[in-house]
């Protein structure tokens, strides 16, 4: 296939309702898409195209696997559908709205209110407890939600993953399976338009990473859209798309 054709479906608008190219009368929203979406990092003399013109259609409702080899570029993307990086040229919209000219404000709030990010080591802060973790984002929100509201939410965030008995322990008193548990409640509790996670399982055993997979597995069930970044051919298995990259190249399989 040519890296540099459309991954997914041919969408001519950003926010097109398309039907499925097999003709099924399933109707799904496109929830992000990019159009030669390019990271290019310059080190010196040397330059390292860590994107290459990446064409991606994410429908809500997708589980998508990214795969390949280290140093590969699925954490660039990543980073860039996640809005923690601004690409070097090409266009992405997240739902209805054209990020790459955002300003930094702008893009945080996006950010915060659109973007639900797990990471391999998952970033929670040691030093308060797992509720107020998963507040976190509600509590960016310049003041919209009060206090007693982000805990309430944050307390059915943290019910669905199966921890609202750890509420009040520290990331350091939990298990790596529940600090992980606990940054996907983080992740859900705005209600993010998609789910992006960076090997999310890597950082755990074998049998945790299962229950972690077995968790993103049912909130896809649940309709939720998720862009899981892995090594591991038995945990794409999960997904319902597996893209590859190479070299900065991305192509669907
Ligand atoms: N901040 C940076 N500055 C310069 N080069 C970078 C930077 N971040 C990444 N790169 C380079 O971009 C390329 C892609 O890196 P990236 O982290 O996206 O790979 P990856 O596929 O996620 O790898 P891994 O599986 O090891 O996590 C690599 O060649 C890397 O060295
Ligand atoms: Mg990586």
């Amino acid at each position: 296939m040519n890296p540099s054709a459309t991954v997914g479906v041919t969408c001519h608008s950003p926010n097109a309702v398309l039907t499925d190219p097999d003709g099924s009368p399933v109707r799904r929203e496109i929830v992000l898409r990019t159009e030669a979406l390019t990271r290019t990092y310059c080190m010196g003399d040397s330059t390292v195209h860590a994107l290459r013109a990446a064409n991606l259609v994410v429908k809500r409702g997708d589980f998508v696997a990214l795969m390949g080899a280290s140093g590969s570029g699925k954490s660039t993307l990543l980073s860039l559908l996640g809005l923690l990086d601004r690409p070097t040229s090409g266009s992405y919209w997240l739902e209805d709205v054209e990020v790459s000219t955002l300003g930094r404000n702008r893009l945080a709030e996006l950010r915060g209110q659109r973007i639900g990010f797990i990471f391999q080591n998952f970033n929670l802060l040691a030093r308060i407890a797992a509720w107020e973790n998963v507040a976190l984002p509600l509590a960016y929100r310049g003041g919209k939600v009060g206090h007693g509201e982000q805990k309430k939410m944050a307390m059915e965030s943290l019910d669905r993953v199966g921890l609202a008995n750890r509420a009040g322990h520290r990331p350091t008193e939990l298990s790596g399976g529940q600090r992980q548990r606990v940054a996907i409640a983080r992740a859900l509790v705005t209600q993010p338009a998609v789910i992006l996670a960076d090997e999310p399982t890597g950082n755990l055993d074998s049998t945790t990473g299962l229950e972690i997979m077995n968790l993103l597995h049912d909130l896809h069930a649940e309709g939720r859209t998720i862009v899981m970044v892995t090594h591991d051919p038995l945990i794409a298995r999960h997904a319902n798309r597996v893209c590859t990259m190479r070299d900065g190249m991305l192509t669907e399989e």
